[in-house]
Order: C-alpha cells, then sequence, then structure tokens
C-alpha cells in the first residue's frame, strides 16, 4: 500500500463499497506499526482514520465488523523468533489530546464506577517497545514482544541483555509464585545521539529515532549486537500474577506497586509518576510534563492516566481494544516556524494533483523538512496559508512533516492563493469532482506525469514486483526515450540501455530476469498494476477467483460484478467502465501478446459448488479451503448477504456472527456437517 493510498482515505468519505479497503489500510498501518516497528503516518491521522472506520462500523450495524481491525489489536506476526501465545492480551490504550478529552474520560470513569471515591495514577508514556517479562519461582523465564497482542515473539535472549530487566527478582517475598510484567524498552535519548555519531564515524547508516531502534534491537539474532544498543526498560504494569490477583499485595493500587516494583531493583515510573485526586490535578501535571518533556532523558510521547485502585480497574475491565480503565494523553508534536517560498504541485497516477509546498530547511525533531504535503485545496484554505508565509511545521509521530497553522503576525506582502488552474504536466484543465477534495487531471491518455506514475505503479512491489525496475531507474528510461509506456517495459532494447551510464552485462541481466519472471505473475498481480480505482490487495485476490481469464471480465453486467463480495455499487461501475474502456482492453491484449500472464486459476463451473460463496469464522482451514475451490466455490473473507455458507468450530453459541448470518438467511454449518454434505470433499 502507498502512503498516497493512506492519504487519500484520511481525505474521502467512508462508504459500505469502500469500506473494506479502510480496514485495509488501518490493517496495514498496524502491522507497519507494530510488526515492522514502522511509523507510516502520524498518531493523530492514524486515530482520524481509526475513528471514522469505528464510527462507520456503529452507524452500520447490519454490516460485519467483528473482525474489523477497530476490534482487534494489530493482526499479523512475522518472525523468526519463536512465536508465544500472551496469557492476557497486551492492548493497546485510547488517546486523548487535550483538557476535554480528560474531562470526558472522567466522565465516562464517574458513570461506571458509580457514587465512589477514586483517584489516578498519572505516568510518562515511554516511547519505545513494549515486552511482556514472566517471571517464574523469582526467576525471569520468558521475554516476549507485544506482536499482535494475542501472540508475540519470544525474544528471552535478548531480553537478558536489557538494562534494569532482572534476571531474578523476589517476588515470592510478596506471596507469588508467578508474576508477569508489562514494560516499555527504551533508549536513553544521549546515548542514542552518541550511537549515532559512532554510526556516522563508521560509515553506517544511522539510526532513525529511538522507539524504532528499540523495537529492532530486540529482534536482532546476536545477542553481542543487542548489548551494545544501550537498551534499558521501564515496567509500567504487572500483566498478571499467581496466585490470582485477589490474595497478595500488588492488588491494591498501581501507586503502590510502581514503588514496590522500584523497591525490587525495578525501573518503574518512582519519582516520575504522580496520584492525583480530581482530574484538574491530572490536567496540570500532563501540562507540566509536556513543558519538560523536551529536556527529559528518554522520549516520552505522553502521559497514561490510568485508575489508582487495580479492583476498580478490574470491576472496569476492557474492551478488546483498550483497558476502560486507562487513556494515553498524547503531547503535541514538536513545531518549528520556518518560511514557505512556493507550492509546487505534484500529479499521480490516477490524475490527482496534489500541492506541495516547498520551504526554507528547518530541522524538527532531529530530521531537516524541505518540502511538505500539502493535501489538497481545502487544507490550503481552510488554514489560509499562501506563498511568502511563515508556517509551522510539526513532525508529529516524530516521521511525517506537517503544516499546522501560520503565523499571522509575521505576514508580509503575500498575495491570496489560488489554486492552478491546469496540470502542471500536460497543461489539461483541472476539474474537481462533487464530494472529492482533490483537483484531478482527466488527461488519462498523453498525460506525461501521469503515464509516469502508472508504469512506477506498475512495477513496484506491491503491483507486479519488477526487480530492478524502480523508481528512478523509470524515468531515466523514459528520459532517455527507452520506454514509453507500460507494454514497452517488455519490449526493452538491452543494446540501448547498455550504452547509458553505469549499465553493464551484469545489471541488465538482472533487469532482464526480473522483467522475465514478472510476465508469470499470478493474474491478481496484474490486476493491482492496473491501477483501478479501490482495486488493492484483497479486492484485486477476491475478483481474480471469478475468472480463469482475466478478459472474461468484459462480459461482466452490473449485477455480477455487485455479486462480488466487498463490491459496492460504485465499485461495480467503476469496474464495469474499466473493461468497456477500448484504451485498456488494448493495453491488456497488448500486454497479453508480449507474453503477460493473464490467466488465473481454473475454474470448475461445474463442480457442484460452483457460484457458491463460503466463509470461515474464527479459524481456516487451508486444505478444505482447496477443496472448495477445486469443486468451484469460492472461499470469502467476510460474512454478508452474499455468503452461501458459514462454516464455523461450534453451531448454536448464539454468536453474533451466527445470528447475523441467520438473519441474511445464509446456512449455518460445523466443518463436519459440511463434509458430510458434500461429500465428495473428503
Ligand atoms: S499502560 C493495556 N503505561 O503504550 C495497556 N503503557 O499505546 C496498558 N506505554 O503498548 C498500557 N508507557 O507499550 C502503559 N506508562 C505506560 C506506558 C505504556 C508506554 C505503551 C505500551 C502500550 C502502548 C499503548
Amino acid at each position: 500500500m502507498l502512503l498516497v493510498d493512506i492519504l487519500n482515505f484520511l481525505n474521502s468519505e467512508i462508504n459500505s463499497s469502500n469500506y473494506s479497503e479502510f480496514c485495509r489500510a488501518l490493517e496495514y498501518l498496524n502491522h507497519k506499526y507494530y510488526i515492522d516497528a514502522e511509523q507510516v503516518i502520524s498518531d493523530y491521522d492514524y486515530d482520524v482514520l481509526f475513528k471514522k472506520i469505528e464510527k462507520f462500523e456503529e452507524e452500520h450495524p447490519e454490516i460485519d465488523s467483528s473482525e474489523s481491525p477497530t476490534k482487534l489489536v494489530a493482526k499479523g506476526a512475522r518472525s523468526s523468533f519463536e512465536t508465544v501465545a500472551h496469557s492476557v492480551p497486551m492492548l493497546s490504550l485510547s488517546n486523548s489530546y487535550n483538557a476535554e478529552d480528560l474531562i470526558d474520560f472522567d466522565d465516562s470513569i464517574k458513570k461506571e464506577l458509580g457514587d465512589v471515591d477514586y483517584e489516578y495514577y498519572v505516568e510518562p508514556k515511554f516511547d519505545g517497545s513494549s515486552i511482556a517479562l514472566l517471571y517464574e519461582n523469582n526467576n525471569l523465564v520468558r521475554a516476549a514482544t507485544r506482536g499482535d497482542g494475542t501472540k508475540g515473539e519470544d525474544i528471552t535472549a535478548n531480553a537478558r541483555m536489557v538494562k534494569h530487566i532482572l534476571q531474578v527478582g523476589d517476588f515470592k517475598k510478596l506471596g507469588y509464585d508467578t508474576v508477569e510484567l508489562r514494560g516499555e524498552v527504551v533508549i536513553n535519548k544521549s546515548k542514542f545521539e552518541k550511537m549515532n555519531e559512532a554510526r556516522e564515524e563508521q560509515g553506517l547508516v544511522t539510526f532513525q529515532n529511538t522507539r524504532n531502534t528499540a523495537s529492532g534491537s530486540l529482534r536482532i539474532k546476536d545477542i553481542a549486537e543487542v548489548k551494545n544498543r544501550n537498551l534499558e526498560a521501564f515496567i509500567y504494569n504487572i500483566g498478571f500474577v499467581k496466585p490470582e490477583m485477589g490474595s497478595g499485595d500488588l492488588e491494591k493500587s498501581q501507586s503502590f506497586n510502581i514503588e514496590q516494583l522500584s523497591k525490587l531493583g525495578f525501573q518503574s515510573a518512582q519519582g516520575l509518576g504522580k496520584t492525583c485526586k480530581t482530574i484538574e490535578e491530572v490536567i496540570a501535571f500532563c501540562n507540566e510534563w509536556e513543558e519538560k518533556r523536551a529536556h527529559y532523558e528518554y522520549d516520552i510521547d505522553g502521559m497514561v492516566v490510568k485508575l489508582n485502585s487495580i479492583q476498580q480497574q478490574l470491576s472496569l475491565g476492557a474492551t478488546s481494544h483498550h483497558p476502560k480503565w486507562a487513556i494515553a494523553y498524547k503531547f503535541k508534536a514538536i513545531e518549528k516556524p520556518t518560511k514557505l517560498f512556493n507550492i509546487e504541485y505534484q500529479v499521480g497516477r490516477t490524475g490527482i494533483v496534489t500541492p506541495v509546498a516547498k520551504v526554507e530547511p528547518v530541522s524538527v525533531g532531529g530530521v531537516t523538512v524541505r518540502s511538505v504535503s500539502l493535501h489538497n485545496e481545502d487544507n490550503i484554505l481552510s488554514k489560509d496559508i499562501r506563498i511568502g508565509d511563515i508556517v509551522f511545521i510539526e513532525r508529529a509521530g516524530d516521521v511525517i512533516p506537517q503544516i499546522t497553522r501560520v503565523d499571522i503576525n509575521e505576514r508580509k506582502n503575500v498575495v491570496d492563493f489560488e489554486y492552478i488552474k491546469t496540470c502542471p504536466s500536460c497543461a489539461s484543465e483541472l476539474i474537481r469532482r462533487d464530494g472529492e477534495a482533490a483537483w484531478r487531471c482527466v488527461n488519462t491518455t498523453t498525460c506525461p506525469a501521469q503515464n509516469l506514475e502508472k508504469i512506477i505503479y506498475f512495477a513496484s512491489k506491491d503491483a507486479m514486483n519488477i526487480n530492478g525496475l524502480g523508481k528512478d531507474i523509470i524515468k531515466r528510461f523514459i528520459e532517455e526515450g527507452i520506454i514509453k509506456d507500460i507494454p514497452s517495459i517488455y519490449q526493452l532494447n538491452y543494446e540501448e540501455i547498455l550504452k547509458l551510464d553505469g549499465w553493464k552485462e551484469k545489471s541488465i541481466e538482472n533487469l532482464r530476469q526480473g522483467i522475465e519472471a514478472s510476465k508469470s505473475n499470478e493474474m491478481h498481480r496484474l490486476l493491482i498494476a492496473l491501477g483501478i480505482d479501490g482495486v488493492g490487495n484483497t479486492m484485486a485476490k477476491s475478483l481474480a477467483k471469478k475468472v480463469s481469464y482475466l478478459l472474461d471480465f468484459k462480459e461482466y453486467t452490473i449485477d455480477q460484478w455487485v455479486a462480488i463480495d466487498d463490491v459496492g455499487p460504485k465499485m461495480a461501475q467503476s469496474l464495469f467502465d474499466f473493461f468497456h474502456k477500448e484504451e485498456n482492453l488494448k493495453l491488456l491484449y497488448k500486454l497479453e501478446s508480449l507474453g503477460v500472464n493473464l490467466k488465473g486459476a481454473e475454474i470448475n463451473t461445474t463442480g457442484i459448488l460452483y457460484g457458491k460463496q463460503i466463509v470461515f469464522t474464527g479459524f481456516r482451514n487451508p486444505e478444505l479451503e482447496k477443496k472448495i475451490e477445486a469443486l468451484g466455490g469460492e472461499v470469502g473473507n467476510t460474512l454478508s448477504k452474499k455468503t452461501s455458507i458459514l462454516i464455523m468450530k461450534e453451531k448454536g453459541s448464539g454468536s453474533s456472527k451466527e445470528k447475523k448470518a441467520l438473519d441474511y438467511g445464509v446456512e449455518v454449518m460445523t466443518v463436519e456437517e459440511f463434509e458430510r454434505e458434500y461429500s465428495s470433499i473428503s
């Protein structure tokens, strides 16, 4: 998924035909953040996207959202470490950004608890990588990452290299055989700077920030190197204890536990956190930390406000995403002023023209910023941004810079802002469609900028994945007249390329192999590469299951498109239009004649399951899925009115999925029943 696609989701309305693409975007961001330790967009934007989906789900109870990323913590655990299940899930926190949000949180606590006294414990939100430490009979026996919240990676050997993670913790003294601690692995800011200075001297790539470095370092398969990374841990919670909570000391309060942990030799919020009697006191304490955080020796991205009493915490419980007894208060990102000297425009592959602010280079949070996306016209107008203004740049989440506001007091001699009227690449007139924030160049056939972006997208990792044909090479090949459009990728004159600076037999052979290999890609990759609006990985896979030859889609009626999983009326129209446009069909025939695969898996149209969509819930069964497909059936992703059969592990549990299936008139079966009914399967 490309960043621009995610930013498009932030800018567009959610509806039933794009709902699943929104979910995929959120899942992608979760995967990036929790598994790859990469932050793609700011926390604020992440929250906007999360809340958009959540609100839509609330307003549309008819949509099955039980597996939505809003209901789950991040999905998918990828690693070469052993996977371990967390006995108690490692949840996220819900976020707040200002005093009002905190007051709302306090109101919800009051309502939940009823007429009783309560207090909060407020502590820094350490910006690192979460960890679960299991102590049995006082010994550290296992350390795991958060992973997807239910399963993490076993990184015990690495954790033993982290300062303040004790090999032995005397929990027996407190009456417990087993204790699981939750904490954050971080790197001290000045040690981080020193590491980077040393790396620079050795000619190594410098680290981006403390959070990603902490997270990455925990996953290195070399404990000596892990030790070099200056990792240390803050413990912030008790995950669980045995004997169960209710019989020992650690059941009292967060403030007491923080003190106990510190007495046992762990590093905790002792001396940093505070017990607060009122929400006003909480707000004042959060503000105090916001002021001093820049000078604090560790990166913290906010405060965590927790009900202090553990009994009250237990009585409130949690959603599947976050505990109800705690909230994160996120600090505003660091802002820096600079001068905006120009607004340039970039044309994307779909013709969307994005304004980009060119600013006088300014260092924000350790990174030099020169250009910043302005997203769209409305964003510029609502912030009243004009060329010549002094603007504030923030790097929210320390990654993507944004212009937050203009310093009106510094404004001199500026002219009103006006969006360009014609495409900067082909001079065609721009249009803005109803309900959209973006201006577009509608010259889809000959606009050079769109053409370049289309080729880049076609060859990219998520689409045809052509090894050796990256963005810069495509740009150069176009400049040199070596390629002009998508088909010309498959008609390269390698002798001409050899004449270019920097190209040798070996690099040409690699490129040739990459291009040749892409010819036999699975059909769904080509579907993605065509760049049809709304056709990402999941949608392309759904579509590819429908036909054994891509051009069979030419004959599809709107009704047939709508009958496909996750395809709503708008999407159906866009697919119908695509497969009726002459230039698109010409492109496909041309690619086919050049050897690109347009065939999918053979579909058994006479099989007993042909035309039936079967959905599994709560489990997957790859073997059975293969058999279903061999009998002409389709395995769907989500339960909908288009589903024929829902396969569950157990029937009659009264689960919401089962109820919904019955409401839709979908047949519900167990695996055994299904195999009996379609006896040729087993
Ligand atoms: S309490 C059920 N306290 O923030 C979650 N979390 O956004 C209870 N974090 O993954 C978490 N400092 O790794 C808590 N003082 C603190 C924290 C903290 C950092 C992290 C934690 C969690 C993330 C949630």
